[in-house]
């Protein structure tokens, strides 16, 4: 498929970008002028942006892309392309090897392909709609475990330091008293995905997340055989959202934690 391989170049051409700026020296400000000064953005993110949007417009002039950064075209576009140029921000910012390049494909609404690319590890999570998920080559699944008490869960926390962080904390301890065998808190939605795909967490739940967060991300736990939907069971959005994402086994266990802690 034509754009699955574009995604794929896309990718490398935005992870040769990011490394370049990955150097103490790279500067980062708050996103939004006046704006929380832990929202983080670099030139980094927005170089790596253009490039990937330049690298799909040379093959498809006339897609729509959403992007985080700087493209905002319609999401009901026939042929559309979500990208988050840098996710994990805040880990690059730190020098924290654990962020990615996230980009996926959709056609009539329904996600194609994704690529959730770590450019520093030289991680690729590959989906394709209908042919499965693979980590480096490797065909991955999702953990068989079907209780609580047998997994590890990832959580995030958007940016949010008031109500949504106190809601994701107390869900946090609910889980807990499951006796989960942890939580994991890597700060980048689209690995964390990852991970639910190649079966390290049993699930992964996060009450704001936008598309690009998780558009490939989700498409590569589906082709793994897992299931992902809001935090409160429906359908999942191609619009800010909750998400919660699940080997399937352990989905409705997690969502009844989880559900009475949304806002
Ligand atoms: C963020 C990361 C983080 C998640 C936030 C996202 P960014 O994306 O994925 O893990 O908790 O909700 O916004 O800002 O680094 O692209
Ligand atoms: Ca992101
Ligand atoms: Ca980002």
């Amino acid at each position: 498929m034509l754009e699955f391989d574009t995604a794929q170049e896309a990718a490398r051409a935005a992870g040769e970008v990011i490394r370049r700026f990955l150097r103490p020296e790279t500067l980062f400000r708050a996103k939004e002028l006046g704006g929380a000064s832990y929202n983080l953005v670099s030139d980094a993110d927005l170089e790596s942006e253009r490039t990937i949007v330049e690298v799909i417009r040379r093959r498809f002039p006339n897609d729509a892309v959403l992007g985080e950064e700087s493209h905002r075209d319609d999401v009901n576009a026939q042929r559309l392309w979500v990208v988050d140029p840098i996710d994990g921000t805040t880990n690059f910012a730190h020098g924290i090897p654990h962020f990615a390049v996230s980009i996926a494909f959709y056609e009539a609404g329904q996600p194609r392909c994704g690529v959730v690319y770590n450019p520093v590890r030289e991680d690729w999570y590959l989906a394709e709609r209908g042919r499965g998920a693979f980590h480096n080559g490797q065909a991955v699944r999702v953990t068989p475990a079907e209780r609580l008490d047998q997994v590890l869960i990832g959580a995030g926390f958007y940016y949010d330091r008031g109500a949504m962080m106190e809601a994701t904390l107390a869900a946090i301890r609910d889980l807990f008293r499951q006796n989960i065998h942890g939580i994991r808190r890597f700060g980048t939605a689209s690995l964390d995905l990852a991970q639910v795909g190649c079966g390290l967490y049993g699930a992964y739940f996060e009450y704001t997340l936008s598309p690009w967060d998780f558009a490939a991300g989700a498409l590569f736990v589906d082709e793994a055989g897992g299931r992902v939907t809001t935090a409160r069971g429906e359908p999942l959005p191609l619009q800010p959202t909750s998400l919660l994402a699940s080997n399937g086994l352990v989905h409705n266990a997690v969502l009844d934690v989880i559900r009475g802690h949304h806002l």
